[in-house]
């Protein structure tokens, strides 16, 4: 049996873990789910959006499957999903982009894994209220984080026969900072020569990825960037209801929807799973589960194929619900 922490989050985030740990169940994986809150409600209860004890149930499991958690804007506790990249040091975040079947995306060749520095940046939190008229945010760039988070998109794409790895920088502007990471970029670039390596400044990367996504294989850039662009990515394959994303540091990981949680449509049975339970996909061959994994995602693109049971946001009427037990139908049926 695996001991996994569930965080369901907010909003739409019971309604869709909920759906995974159904398939799941259907797939006949044995997990334990250590249920777990964060965010307002956990500040509500504990007096903290981040309890200790929390923590201590992600260090024991390792694993954790997070639903989307409310980050208010402007004001309120610091980003749940920024504080726990950096507890952990998850450095990496991985996203996986690939066209599916009868999803209505811009194009069908994409399949793109972006590697996102995760812990550093803009978003190491260093704003400076200089006076009323002024506030200053810093950039954090470091030759370990930056070697790091290469280091895994060359390692992936050895072990996933994948040609090339894309760095996509600013260094023509900030010449120090991802002059840095280019730097550390080359340096483990020169270790793999069978993979091709190009580099490519970030504004001409978005254009190219709108235009030619299909010349994109693996991407490492960092936290910024990788934020903007991996949400990018995800809209030329039908959005965020259809990516997973992965959290990985030294010890553990965190599988997560990529998605927020959709308070317009929250409590109304007509989120979309397929998100996170592509995550959760993930989770599963993460632990080894290769047989349900294939499974799920066969299950998965059956449904998307056949196009009767979809959620809204797809084009089509079915709740949650529906496309759950239509799910755990196809994934018996494998
Ligand atoms: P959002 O992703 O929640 O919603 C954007 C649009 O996409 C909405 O129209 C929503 O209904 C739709 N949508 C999102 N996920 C869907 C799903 N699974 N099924 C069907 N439709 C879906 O982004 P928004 O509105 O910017 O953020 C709302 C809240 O979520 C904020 O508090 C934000 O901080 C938080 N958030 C949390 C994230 C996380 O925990 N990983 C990531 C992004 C946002």
């Amino acid at each position: 049996m695996h001991s996994v922490t569930l965080i369901p989050g907010d909003g739409i985030g019971p309604e869709i873990t909920g759906a995974v740990k159904t398939v799941i169940d259907a797939a006949g994986v044995d997990i334990h789910w250590d249920e777990q809150q964060v965010g307002q409600n956990a500040l509500e209860k504990y007096g903290s959006p981040l309890p200790e004890h929390v923590i201590e149930s992600i260090k024991a499991n390792k694993v954790a499957l997070k639903g989307p958690v409310t980050t208010h804007v402007g004001k309120g506790f610091k980003s749940i999903n920024v504080t726990l990249r950096q507890t952990f040091d998850l450095y990496a975040n991985i996203r996986p982009v690939k066209t599916l079947p009868g999803i209505n995306g811009l194009f069908k060749d994409v399949d793109i894994v972006i590697f996102r520095e995760n812990t550093e940046d803009l978003y190491a939190g260093i704003e400076n209220i200089v006076d009323e008229d002024r506030v200053e945010a810093i950039k954090v760039i470091t030759r370990k984080a930056s070697r790091r988070i290469v280091e895994k998109a060359f390692e992936y794409a050895v072990l996933h026969g994948r040609k090339k790895v894309t760095a996509i920088h600013k260094a023509n502007i900030m010449k120090k900072s991802d002059g840095l990471f280019l730097e550390e970029a080359r340096k483990v670039a020169e270790k793999y020569r069978d993979i091709n390596y190009e580099e490519l400044i970030v504004d001409n990367a978005c254009m190219q990825l709108v235009q030619k996504p299909g010349k994109f294989d693996v991407i490492v850039t960092e936290n910024l960037y990788g934020d903007i662009i991996s949400d990018l990515c995800a809209g030329l394959v039908g959005g965020l209801g259809v990516v997973p994303g992965i959290n990985e540091g030294q010890e553990l990981t965190i599988f997560e929807a990529v998605h927020g949680t959709a308070p317009d449509i929250a409590g109304k049975n007509i989120a979309n799973p397929l998100a996170l339970m592509l995550s959760a996909v993930e989770m599963l061959k993460h632990f080894g589960e290769h047989t349900a994994a294939k499974a799920i995602h066969k299950a998965i693109h059956d449904l998307l194929q056949e196009g009767k049971c979809l959620t809204p946001d797809l084009g089509g009427s079915a709740t949650t619900k529906e496309m759950t037990k239509e799910l755990c139908r196809l994934v018996n049926y494998c």
